[in-house]
């Protein structure tokens, strides 16, 4: 087995956004490409020699043939021991926590999250630091640099490792441990949460519907609703992963989820239902006949976190990415807590969580998360609501109507125009900028306009400024229209337009979202001229 010092050019499209690097599966086939993110991450890093780096992915389309890559790159440039999970199968937060209990250097987790899998769809390379989170920005703008010059990678001529048994096995000078991708969660869980709390509720005849939309969390939702807490067989809907999520969208929403929710609205449905999406971070929670949105999911988790083993000291602080509601924001002055409103993605969260100034996080992309790990955490938070319910001893419909009884309500909902030209997409955003000192003072569909900014938020830790994270537009009653571009997409640009209106305690809280809504949507179009930019005149996907 040599080192093999291979020649190569920089690609100009590796620019890391949201969450990693993704492209299209084809993109990342062409010769070359893989290895040089791969390279120009490690090129980015310093102090690995002699050092753990943990690997997995959610299965899709090319995990194993990129495992392999990294494999032999990490060899090649130093590792001394890489962990992988079984079958290259490794959830996000689950790696997250590998690298933490094994005090890794860092770790490499190959998914596209929700976007579909499969040879024309989508893959991701996204890289995770000691912390077990998300590189914050200033490592991927130093990975993104390398890729634009860099001339060579490392990689060792050996065959392939067999990453699909249990084992450690040797690898050139470096140490390759193939472990069980579930385990370590499992136990993780069943410190933070009263597990026979929860199996004697569903001993008692509770019944739930756990949709792993055929990606990587259908091992781990096994093992812990059905193994752990005694659920029938069959809670676990799509529950085998597969390279194309067998033709999924496994994004957990409303649109992609349908089956689930359809389940949940019927006559007989189960007490609860819930979903993730292809890497295992996302949550979608619907109790029988009550959709939660993600933004009253993270307050109610915030607002009843104490009645779970692991958060029984109370929680030091919540922090919701800007474009989520603001419910958790009525639960953290209720605790006297602090509130942090961070840019969208979960990298924000890390240095919050490090420094223990929050213990929960949320966004309304129906994420959800702790300090437990440094991503967000799908079967976590599916976890903590039902060990909620088992405490409370009450249903979904009646602990939404108890905490927006307490609270008021935030209406809330995000439009998304997808697949949309990107210089169309750019002069949408760049008009509305402009027109952003121009608008307080003013009134159109949805009110008077209080404050118009673009998001711009400083990291508290350590002073770090990150701009233009999304337009927002103030009105005088509360009320509120985001507007700000994916990161995540593949193709073109998708506009993601957020719209939320409070209504106070005494107020009416049991509308339609949609009607509640409908004045705010017509003022987005007004402020943003949505259809005239983008030809499109109704979303692609509201959630
Ligand atoms: C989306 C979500 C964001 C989430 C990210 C990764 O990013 O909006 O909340 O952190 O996926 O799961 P976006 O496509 O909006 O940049
Ligand atoms: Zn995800």
């Amino acid at each position: 087995m040599s080192i093999q010092t291979v020649k190569t050019t920089p690609f100009s499209d590796q620019k890391p956004g949201t969450s990693g690097l993704r492209k299209k599966v084809r993109v990342f086939q062409q010769p070359h490409y893989a290895e040089n993110f791969v390279q120009s991450v490690f090129d980015s890093l310093e102090g690995f020699a002699g050092q753990t780096l943990v690997v997995g992915g959610d299965g899709r389309y090319l995990n194993r043939e990129v495992i392999q890559i990294v494999l032999k790159m990490a060899a090649a440039n130093g590792f001394d021991r890489v962990l992988v999970g079984q079958g290259g199968i490794l959830s996000t937060p689950a790696a997250s926590h590998l690298i933490r209990l094994n005090s890794a250097f860092g770790g490499l987790i190959l998914s596209a999250s929700h976007n579909p899998g499969g040879p024309d769809e989508d893959f991701g390379i996204k890289y995770n630091v000691g912390n077990g989170g998300p590189a914050p920005e200033k490592v991927t703008d130093a990975i993104h640099a390398r890729t634009l010059t860099i001339d060579s990678y490392r990689i060792l001529d050996a065959a392939d490792v067999d990453i699909d048994s249990i084992g450690t096995r040797q690898l050139g000078d470096m140490v390759v441990e193939i472990v069980d991708p579930v385990a370590a969660y499992a136990e993780l869980m069943e410190q933070l949460f009263d597990f026979s709390a929860i199996r004697a509720m569903i001993a008692g005849g509770f019944t739930l519907a756990f949709d792993s939309m055929s990606a990587v969390t259908g091992p781990y939702a096994v093992e812990v609703f059905e193994k752990r807490l005694g659920a029938p067989a069959g809670t676990v809907m799509n529950g085998t992963p597969l390279p194309d999520f067998g033709h999924h969208h496994p994004d957990p929403n409303l649109v992609h989820a349908r089956e689930l929710y359809d389940r949940m609205m019927a006559p007989e449905a189960p007490d609860f239902g819930a979903a993730s999406d292809g890497d295992g971070d996302r949550n979608l929670i619907i109790g029988r006949h009550c959709y939660v949105t993600p933004s009253d999911s993270l307050a109610v988790l915030a607002a009843n976190a104490h009645l779970a083993p692991g958060y029984r000291q109370g929680l030091k602080g919540i922090a919701r990415s800007m474009p989520t509601s603001g419910a958790a924001d009525r639960v953290a002055e209720k605790l006297g807590i602090p509130l942090y409103e961070t840019p969208t993605g979960w990298k924000f969260f890390g240095n919050l969580l490090d420094a223990g100034m929050a213990t929960i996080c949320g966004e309304e992309s129906a994420g959800t998360g702790s300090d437990h790990v440094r991503e967000k955490d799908g079967v976590w938070a599916v976890l903590l609501w039902l060990n909620i319910l088992a405490a409370r001893r009450t249903s979904v419909v009646a602990i939404m109507a108890d905490h927006w009884a307490t609270y008021g309500r935030n209406y809330y909902a995000r439009h998304d125009y997808e697949a949309i030209a990107t210089n169309n997409a750019d002069a949408l955003m760049a008009a509305l900028r402009d027109s952003l000192t121009s608008l307080p003072g003013a009134t159109n569909s949805g009110g008077t306009i209080t404050a118009a900014d673009d998001f711009a938020y400083t990291d508290p830790t350590d002073q770090s400024v990150s701009r233009n994270q999304g337009v927002r537009v103030l009105f005088d009653d509360g009320s509120r229209v985001v507007f700000r571009l994916s990161g995540t997409g593949t193709e073109g640009a998708t506009l993601r337009v957020y719209i939320e209106r409070y209504v106070g305690t005494d107020g009416d809280l049991a509308m339609e979202t949609s009607d509640a809504l409908a004045p705010l949507v017509a003022a987005a179009q007004e402020l943003a001229d949505i259809a005239g930019y983008t030809g499109m005149d109704r979303p692609s996907v509201i959630t």
